[in-house]
């Protein structure tokens, strides 16, 4: 019988193989050829006009292919939180399609809070489809960029202050989207830490803070996530243009990390020919030109990559050495994508991905505080809930940016909470205050108006009167996408609140005891008002269903699980940024470009509040929810481990509450007897768990010399001192909960 069934199976292969057609075109148009087979084909047809043309844009987001031999061109697309609506061939402004408006996902800083690897890869595989479905092939996107400052207009589209956190986060998302044939374009490469003259910037470095805090991110996209592209930022370090830095885009990123991708220039990055051409940048986009005097027939001609980079090839001065590892890096991604073997189609705007966009939202929210369970919600029927503030009904989808998005709706947290209790509760929403009022942004219209001219006394009166008589009162408000708030192209002036929100939730505060404050930003603030509230949640730029979300936490449908991924401190002196030369730089007299010193070096964050004994408000990692856990001891497999070896260390967490839950387990490595500074602790493992009342698990980390290690400047590399070594386990990096030692031999 056995014998029978496998002369059929042979049977049944060979008569496939003898009805599949032999592919009779040329290698690089069939599919099922071995990329590297079909790049080598491909350029072999190509002439060097082709090949130059494909390293330059020929619109404002798509680059060139080889219409002669049917290779497609490439389209590029914000953005990390959507698929960007579509604009005219040349123009930054919308084209006014009717079939664009997509899926707004979370914030990247929303993601981050998730510390929930699943959610990410969620996340990009479900904006991956989106991609896929409105035919782009490179998404500009995510961004990893370190929150060096609270102050960065950029910070709510990047992942925080750790580089662990923010590495193990973007892998899942890049492999995400990359499954739908779309490459993920990981930036803003590197050392982008504020928007303050992000063109004319020169980031000042040292290599141990390099390597240890600001290319990690973007070290683990590339190795572990597989990343396809990379954007080069707009500014400088070490005084070469990142769009072309020889060290970071030859040395590191494609010599040491083996990078096979594009790197493509950010929008107006690249600045220099001979640069551009022999310092690794692939695709030029977004270079400014001015077509209209130009002698070129069209201003794409003048891009530094295009008619100068053929003169050059042609008198010589270069050789096409260069011409030919782009085009191969530009025909691969080519073939990854667009021509990828297997077609697929993605989704858009589909049930499935509101449903992850709520569901990543929902899972970022922390619950800061929460003094006497005043949350979740327990609104007796008929009981009267009152939002105030601003934050409660303003679009945040439309703003901050070239993130901006374009959408068929946004539920905001006011019908949040309207679609959570229906006529079950009188919900009842006052203004507060007044913040920003622009309605729209490069033409994405919000379509609200939200212009009114109480004076803030009346509108605090309003509110007060209102919340008398509430069961709860809830605070809307924090920052939002606008000029100076989490916005590109500029830097957030204070810490504080804007529009004396302050003023209002101290003035709540004194006539009801079931004051909730939800913030909603993209970056920290600053909360004097902290014990004027009963109950405090970082909300975030939630997206299409961010006001349902915020309400799966509030009602408790949701038990919250986010945990910070920043530090909130008490205030913006007590950072490490001291200085007009770490911040925002200085230009000295002559100088084209300023210079931003990071002279605070690794201590960025938490590395620098919890090393150098700063309370702060809340600490990087802190997040509660509406069950409790209690931890065990931890223990270490072994006294000690080798260098080329591992150390498992595990803790058993129980769920002491009375309902489901889950717990972002974090281990911090601790370094004691170091020969050099080190930060007190860094976080090296996370896992979430979730657990049944009663329930426990053992969590289990593997550590290795690489979590022990920090980066030698003498010896140019990674390495890892014998001695004591201490893993720190909590729910927080200040909230160690058990501490287990080992020796490392
Ligand atoms: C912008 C941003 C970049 C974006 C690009 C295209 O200036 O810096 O993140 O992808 O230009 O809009």
């Amino acid at each position: 019988m056995k014998k029978t069934i496998i002369f059929s199976a042979a049977a049944l292969v060979l008569a496939a193989c003898a009805t599949q057609p032999k592919f009779d075109g040329p290698a690089y148009l069939n599919p099922n050829a071995p990329v590297e087979e079909r790049v080598e084909d491909a350029l072999s047809r190509m002439t060097l006009e082709e090949k130059v043309g494909m390293t330059t844009a020929q619109s404002k987001f798509s680059s060139r292919g080889v219409p002669r031999l049917g290779i497609p061109e490439v389209w590029h697309t914000d953005g990390p939180h959507g698929i960007r609506p579509e604009v005219l061939w040349d123009e930054w402004d919308q084209a006014g399609w009717t079939n664009d408006s997509c899926t707004a996902f979370p914030a990247l800083i929303n993601l981050a809070a998730t510390w929930d690897k699943e959610m990410s890869m969620l996340y990009g595989t479900s904006i991956g489809e989106e991609a896929r479905y409105r035919k782009k092939d490179i998404l500009l996107g995510p961004g990893v960029n370190i929150c060096r400052t609270p102050y960065n207009g950029r910070n709510f589209e990047y992942m925080g202050e750790d580089p662990f956190l923010a590495g193990q986060m973007v892998v899942p998302y890049v492999q995400g989207v990359q499954k739908n044939g779309v490459a993920a374009c990981v930036k803003h490469y590197a050392v982008n830490n504020q928007e303050f003259q992000r063109t004319q910037s020169n980031s000042v470095v040292d290599d141990r803070t390099l390597h240890e805090i600001y290319l990690p991110a973007f070290k683990a996209a590339v190795q572990e996530g597989d990343a396809w592209a990379i954007m080069g930022s707009y500014n400088l370090y070490n005084g070469q243009y990142n769009c072309h830095n020889k060290k970071l885009l030859c040395d590191i990123l494609k010599g040491d990390w083996g990078f096979d991708g594009v790197v493509v220039s950010d929008w107006g990055g690249c600045r220099d020919s001979e640069e551009a051409i022999l310092n690794g940048l692939d695709i030029e986009m977004g270079t400014w030109t001015n077509g209209l005097t130009g002698a070129a027939s069209d201003s794409y001609r003048n891009y530094h990559m295009a008619d100068p980079y053929l003169e050059g090839l042609r008198s010589g001065k270069y050789t096409t050495k260069e011409l030919d590892d782009k085009v191969r890096r530009i025909l691969r991604t080519i073939f990854r994508t667009s021509m990828r073997p297997e077609p697929n189609y993605g989704r858009f705007v589909c049930p499935e991905h509101y449903q992850a966009a709520r569901d990543i939202s929902a899972a970022g929210v922390v619950l800061l505080k929460n003094d006497n369970n005043t949350l979740p919600l327990n609104v007796p029927e008929g009981g009267k809930i009152l939002l105030v503030g601003e934050n409660a009904v303003k679009k945040m989808v439309v703003g901050g940016g070239s993130s901006n998005l374009k959408t068929a709706y946004e539920v905001n947290p006011l019908e949040g909470i309207q679609n959570a209790y229906g006529d079950k509760a009188e919900i009842v929403w006052v203004r507060g205050y007044v913040g920003d009022i622009t309605r729209s942004y490069n033409r994405v219209d919000t379509g609200q108006d939200l212009s009114d001219d109480r004076t803030p006394e009346v509108l605090i009166a309003e509110a007060v009167e209102a919340a008398k008589d509430a069961d709860y009162v809830i605070f809307v408000g924090g920052l939002n996408k606008s000029h100076h708030q989490d916005c590109e192209g500029a830097d957030r002036i204070q810490l504080d609140l804007p529009y004396a929100q302050e003023d209002v939730i101290r003035a709540l505060a004194e006539v009801t005891d079931n004051l909730v404050v939800v913030n909603i930003s993209g970056s920290p603030v600053s909360m004097p008002w902290a014990d004027d509230a009963n109950a405090i949640v970082q909300g975030w730029y939630g997206g299409t269903e961010t006001g349902n979300a915020l309400a799966d936490v509030l009602t408790g449908k949701v038990n919250p699980s986010g945990r910070l991924p920043f530090t909130i401190p008490y205030k913006y002196e007590d950072g490490p940024i001291k200085t007009e030369r770490q911040y925002p730089g200085i230009k000295e007299e002559g100088s084209p470009y300023w210079q931003t010193h990071y002279d605070e070096g690794i201590y960025v964050g938490y590395r620098w509040y919890d090393t150098k004994e700063i309370p702060v408000q809340f600490p990087f990692g802190h997040g509660l929810s509406y069950t409790t856990f209690e931890y065990g001891d931890a223990k270490a497999a072994k006294a000690s481990m080798t260098a080329d070896g591992k150390m498992t260390v595990t803790v058993n967490v129980k769920n002491t509450g009375e309902r489901e839950g889950a717990e972002i387990v974090q281990l911090y490595i601790a370094d004691p007897v170091a020969g050099i500074d080190r930060p007190a602790k860094e976080l090296k493992g996370f896992e979430k768990i979730c657990l049944k009342p009663g329930e426990s698990k053992t969590v289990s980390f593997e550590i290795d010399s690489a979590d022990l290690s920090y980066y030698s400047i003498e010896e140019n590399g990674w390495k890892a001192e014998a001695g004591e070594f201490q893993a720190l386990i909590g729910p927080s990096s200040e909230d160690i909960r058990a501490t287990a030692s080992f020796e490392l031999k």
